[in-house]
């Protein structure tokens, strides 16, 4: 099996092909490098190209027979697509769409998408399950929203088999240390507890202590990166088998709220975590929390990495790892 990764230098993106490697499997990691990093590149072909320029996706899918293709390529930052929607909608649609384009060209109809548990928005139900109303609160939710409508009209027309799945709060490093969390800025919570406690971040602001939770502070579903990245590759080999096309949640089905992170990371760390309680971030809603089942149903994923220890203890051996001097 060869598979073509649009984003495989990204932070899930990397994981994701680590895992497929391991599996056997053919990967060729498409990636312009823009957020992506070469020192996330696990393996695999690396074919430096760009989702905008059509001759570029052309061109791989000339050199390559792919059976299915998976799309990490995306900007992520909630806060930043608010300020600069046009620069979201512009890239994550477009890029979709060119990569849609190449692959129905070269007649390749499996297509593994990351979606996000912000096409929810804010939600009427806890824990969220995938037939939840759809209601992004924000433009970066909105991209991820239209994305999906789009392979809902292309599996309808062209015969494109697709599963988008939804991640709930991605975190954690490889098991072993050979992949971590890398964004630039850095705008996730436990990656910006850690970078602190390195002396990378001068301060931690906790966004946020009126939340309608018990302790006034957002509850969140984190789940690690390394089983994300297990339902990837459960997701590219049960596809074919599937009647139809299908949205399945990432999560763990546990929440955890910002001040039991910061105890965890505390207890983890050895170190306490001091913080500034600022003004809660634009769009961010009180409990985001998944329904496990379909996950579990259809792709017989089991969570191997999810618990907050786990997670923690990961990245936190990442984040000192990469803050040694070289
Ligand atoms: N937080 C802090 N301080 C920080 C960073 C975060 O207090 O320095 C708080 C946030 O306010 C929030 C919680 O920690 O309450 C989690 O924040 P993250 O930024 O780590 O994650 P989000 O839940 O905001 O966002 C994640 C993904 C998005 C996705 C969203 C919904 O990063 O891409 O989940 O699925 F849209």
């Amino acid at each position: 099996m060869k598979i073509l990764v649009a984003g495989g230098a990204g932070y899930i993106g990397s994981h994701t092909v680590l895992e497929l490697i391991e599996e056997g499997i053919e990967v060729v990691i498409f990636d312009n490098f823009s957020t992506g990093k070469r020192e996330l590149v696990p393996g695999g072909t690396v074919f430096e190209g760009d989702l905008h320029n059509q001759s570029d996706l052309e061109k791989v899918f000339r050199l390559h027979n792919f059976n299915g293709v998976l799309h990490f390529a995306s900007l992520i930052q909630v806060g930043e697509s608010y300020i600069d929607p046009q620069k979201y909608y512009r890239h994550n649609l477009f890029s979709s769409l060119n990569l849609l384009q190449a692959m129905l060209l070269a007649n390749v109809k499996h297509f593994i998408f990351s979606s996000s548990a912000a096409v929810y928005g804010t939600p009427e139900q806890i824990p969220i399950t995938e037939t939840h109303p759809l209601n992004p609160s924000n433009p970066y939710g909105f991209t991820k929203f239209f994305v999906e409508k789009i392979l809902q009209d292309y599996e309808r027309a062209y015969g494109l088999k697709f599963i988008s799945l939804r991640y709930f709060n991605a975190a954690g490093a490889d098991p072993e240390g050979r992949l971590g969390e890398m964004h630039e800025p850095e705008t996730h919570l436990i990656p910006n507890i850690l970078l602190f406690l390195l002396g990378e971040k001068k301060g931690f602001d906790l966004f946020g202590t009126d939340f309608s939770t018990p302790d006034g502070t957002a509850i969140r579903d984190y789940i690690h990166v390394t089983d994300l990245a297990k339902a990837h590759v459960l997701a590219l080999k049960k596809l074919p088998a599937l009647k139809k096309s299908e949205f399945i949640n990432l999560g763990s089905n546990k929440g955890f709220s910002v001040l039991e992170v910061i105890k965890a990371a505390e207890a983890v760390t050895g170190q306490k975590i001091p913080y500034f309680a600022k003004p809660k971030r634009k769009g961010d809603v009180d409990v985001l929390l998944a329904s496990r089942k379909k996950a579990k149903q259809l792709l017989d994923w089991d969570l191997m990495y999810s618990d907050l220890n786990t997670i923690i203890e990961t990245a936190w051996n990442w984040h000192k790892k990469q803050s040694m001097p070289k």
